[in-house]
């Protein structure tokens, strides 16, 4: 196992009416910024539950933050904090709205063009340089609500670029699983297979021997294949929400990351494929990641044939052979879940996308990706037109 260091402030309070505890959880004496996505929580309810948590304090409210956040609607509500004087930010919403809290708290005290947040990857460790912000989580897939992490689109350029560091990790967290009942299928089906991906971005890499991390990963996969298609057709079925939502939080809150070696490659090939087509986040890694591990199968067969054995049961009479099936069973739990698992299906006129994805990855000097920094810009290429 190699070394580790495991930090991680958020208070997360879940359960069935949390909501209600947002006035012992919010500062009192500052303004708040209540930012939130497209309207959504005014359909749900969930707009009127914190408003009635929150009667009597100081609010200010910023809505219209997209799916895929923009930075360019973000700077509007961090002109707002500057001159308001706003000292915390309650995201109500998706990783897009919590996301963009994330954006929004390090742009405000930023000294320079903020867009270098994005371009430069700057790491925010410092608390006090930030804005603090809690969430209340109305989709589980990301994991945002419990890690420091963020993901923002600039639209002008068609990019999408991360942000993050310990100073951006929420202050706490509410996650009520009965947000989920009114999520439409898509966006249900889209949570599952996102934190089913993030998983795998941790777990499947090579053999080593931080044992805990392999069983932690392998009991969320399985949760996540037993309640996954189950939860898209009875959201209101408590049981099934919270265990869903535990297990996108537990995906990424950075718990099963500690002391083995990680991946993300799919998740950098997505997003490429979000800012050229708008393919929603999820739909793009059901599209990279089986193909992926085709591509990179010499590098990741020991751990596939693991995982095909100890998540899907499977046997063989070789290595390759419950690997190769332990893939061709990733695409079939992907298609029970709704995914088209090609780009064809998703997007059009996709001829020059491995060409843009390639060239976009050479500017930004990422020349080499995945666990053994052996993804190169050949091997993308390979892995998008296979995905073709
Ligand atoms: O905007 P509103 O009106 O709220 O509607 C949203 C949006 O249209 C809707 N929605 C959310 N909660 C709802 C609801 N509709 C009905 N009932 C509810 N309870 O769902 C739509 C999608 O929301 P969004 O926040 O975009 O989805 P998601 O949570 O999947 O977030 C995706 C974003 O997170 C990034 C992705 O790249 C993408 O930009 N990611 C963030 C990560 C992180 N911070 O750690 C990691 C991920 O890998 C991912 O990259
Ligand atoms: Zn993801």
């Amino acid at each position: 196992m190699t070394n580790f260091e495991l930090y991680n402030p958020v208070n997360y309070v879940f359960g069935k009416g949390q909501i209600a505890k947002l006035n012992e959880l919010v500062p009192t004496h500052t303004k708040i910024l209540l930012a939130y996505g497209g309207g959504s929580i005014f359909k749900n309810g969930i707009y009127d539950q914190v408003k009635t948590a929150l009667s009597g304090f100081d609010i200010v409210e910023f809505g219209g933050i997209e799916p895929n956040p923009r930075y360019e609607t973000l700077m509007k509500a961090v002109e707002i904090i500057r001159a308001e004087k706003i000292g915390f930010i309650l995201a109500v919403g998706g990783g897009s709205v919590i996301d963009g809290a994330k954006f929004i708290s390090a742009a405000v005290t930023y000294e320079g063009d903020a867009i270098e947040i994005l371009r430069k990857r700057i790491l925010f460790k410092d608390t006090s340089a930030v804005i603090p912000f809690g969430t209340v989580l109305t989709l589980p897939a990301t994991g945002s609500e419990m890690n420091s992490g963020a993901v923002v689109s600039i639209e002008a350029t068609q990019e999408k670029l991360t942000l993050g560091g310990s100073a951006l990790f929420p202050k706490f967290s509410i996650v009520d699983p009965t947000c989920i009942e009114s999520l439409p299928k898509r966006q249900l089906q889209n949570g599952v297979v996102d934190a089913f991906t993030h998983v795998m971005e941790q777990y499947l890499t090579y053999q080593h021997d931080a044992l805990l991390q392999d069983r932690l990963a392998e009991s969320i996969l399985q949760t996540l294949i037993e309640i996954g298609p189950k939860v898209v057709e009875e959201p209101t079925n408590y049981k099934l929400a919270s265990n869903f939502v535990w297990c996108a939080t537990m995906a990424l809150n950075g718990l099963i990351q500690k002391g083995v070696p990680s991946d993300w490659a799919t998740h950098m090939i997505g997003h490429e494929l979000t800012a050229l087509y708008e393919i929603d986040h999820a739909r793009t890694l059901a599209i990279i990641g089986p193909n992926l591990y085709k591509v990179m199968f010499e590098t990741k067969k020991d751990k596939l044939a693991q995982y095909g054995q100890r998540v899907w049961n499977l046997n063989g009479s070789s290595t390759d052979e419950i690997a190769e099936k332990a893939i061709e069973k990733t695409i079939d739990f992907l298609h029970t879940m709704g995914m088209k698992t090609k780009l064809s299906e998703n997007a059009q006129d996709i001829e020059k996308t491995a060409d843009s994805i390639v060239q976009r990855f050479q500017e930004r000097g990422w020349l080499a990706l995945g666990e053994k920094q052996n993804i190169t810009l050949d091997k993308v290429r390979e892995i998008v037109e296979m995905s073709y």
